[in-house]
């Protein structure tokens, strides 16, 4: 018994949860887990650049506030996602020349990064996200297609120049297991850190599947990567499956969950883990993937699931 904040606070750790603004503002029961069971929070969407800056010079943090708002009134430290992204830019960033492009986003960054700085709620950011494609290349992003690779070290940079004190992450998604993707993560975060660029952490996002298998090479990975001297962490923890529910679906979920989470504890510099939501009620899966869902520790009508069983216990050290 006893929520999952306070059992990942025993052991030094974070368990975090993304946060939608909407149900934020309007859903009591949203409201109350989000407070009672995390001790971090991720804005889901209200921190990327078409929510804080949607045409050039006009910042709007509403939605970024009422999650720092919110997190600070709980005692949550705040995760900040994410700044260089190549998906929810606007179209005006894309189009720049690289010299005005190189601007853009070193004044984004100063100015999203620089309105937090002085907040103790807010700890890390996300600085660049999903650079690599899935075979581990560079990803042809417009980034990398304008910028080349130096958008990376300039964007990591120019964070720390408007933060000194904040973990500046890179992440992304099938870099859990040791795979040609998270080596090619390895080797840049490596050669990065070799130049003396500021880069603290890695976030491995942790979208699962069961239908494709856990990736058991986890804790060796995040042994890896904490060995160059990085925070390692897991930053949109979910655990999808081909719908509909069934009990044998859900016990293996809850395996990956637990997994996952003994994982971290395994790890000295695993910071935490952060689930990509927390009820089945709000979740990308179902957009994105057709057919399939049901990837959180609550369903959709706030009650409990065998995941969140799993995760608890795996807190709590059972
Ligand atoms: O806000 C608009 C709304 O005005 C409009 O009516 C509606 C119609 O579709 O769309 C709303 O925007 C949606 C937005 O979420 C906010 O709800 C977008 O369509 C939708 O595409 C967007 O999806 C988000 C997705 O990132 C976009 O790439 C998901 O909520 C969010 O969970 C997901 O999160 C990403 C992480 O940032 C990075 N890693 C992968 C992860 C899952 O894709």
């Amino acid at each position: 018994s006893g929520p999952l904040r306070t059992h990942a606070a025993s052991r030094g750790k974070f368990i975090g949860t993304a946060l939608a603004t909407g149900p934020l503002s309007n859903e009591t029961s949203y409201r109350n887990i989000a407070s009672t069971e995390f001790n971090q929070v991720t804005a889901e969407n209200a921190m990327k650049w078409e929510s804080t800056q949607p045409s050039q010079g006009q910042f709007t943090f509403s939605g970024a506030d009422a999650i720092v708002n919110f997190a600070t009134q709980n005692n949550q430290q705040v995760h900040g996602h994410t700044l260089v992204w190549h998906s929810q830019t606007p179209g005006w960033v894309q189009s720049l020349s690289a010299t005005a492009m190189r601007t853009a986003m070193q004044t984004h960054i100063s100015t999203v990064v620089g309105r937090y700085a002085d907040n103790p709620a807010v700890v890390s950011w996300d600085v660049v996200n999903e650079v690599f494609d899935d075979n581990g290349n560079m990803r042809s992003s417009f980034w990398y297609n304008t910028l080349g690779e130096s958008f990376i070290a300039d964007a990591f940079r120019a964070a720390r120049a408007a933060d000194s004190n904040a973990r500046l992450c890179i992440n992304d998604y099938n870099v859990e297991g040791i795979n040609s993707k998270s080596t090619a993560m390895y080797n840049l975060v490596s050669r990065l850190r070799g130049q003396g660029v500021p880069i603290d952490c890695v976030g491995f996002q942790g979208h699962l599947a069961i239908q494709y298998g856990f990736p058991n090479d986890l804790q060796q990975n995040m042994e890896r990567f904490a060995a160059l001297g990085v925070q390692v962490r897991v930053t949109e923890l979910d655990v999808r499956m081909q719908m509909p529910r069934s009990s044998s679906k859900d016990t293996t979920q809850a395996t990956y969950y637990r997994n996952v989470v003994n994982a971290c504890m395994a790890v000295t510099a695993c910071a935490g883990v952060t689930i990509w939501g927390f009820t089945d009620r709000y979740s990308w899966v179902p957009d994105t993937f057709s057919g399939e869902g049901a990837a959180l520790i609550y369903d959709e009508n706030y009650q409990r699931k065998p995941s969140y069983t799993a995760v608890h216990d795996a807190l709590a050290g059972g």
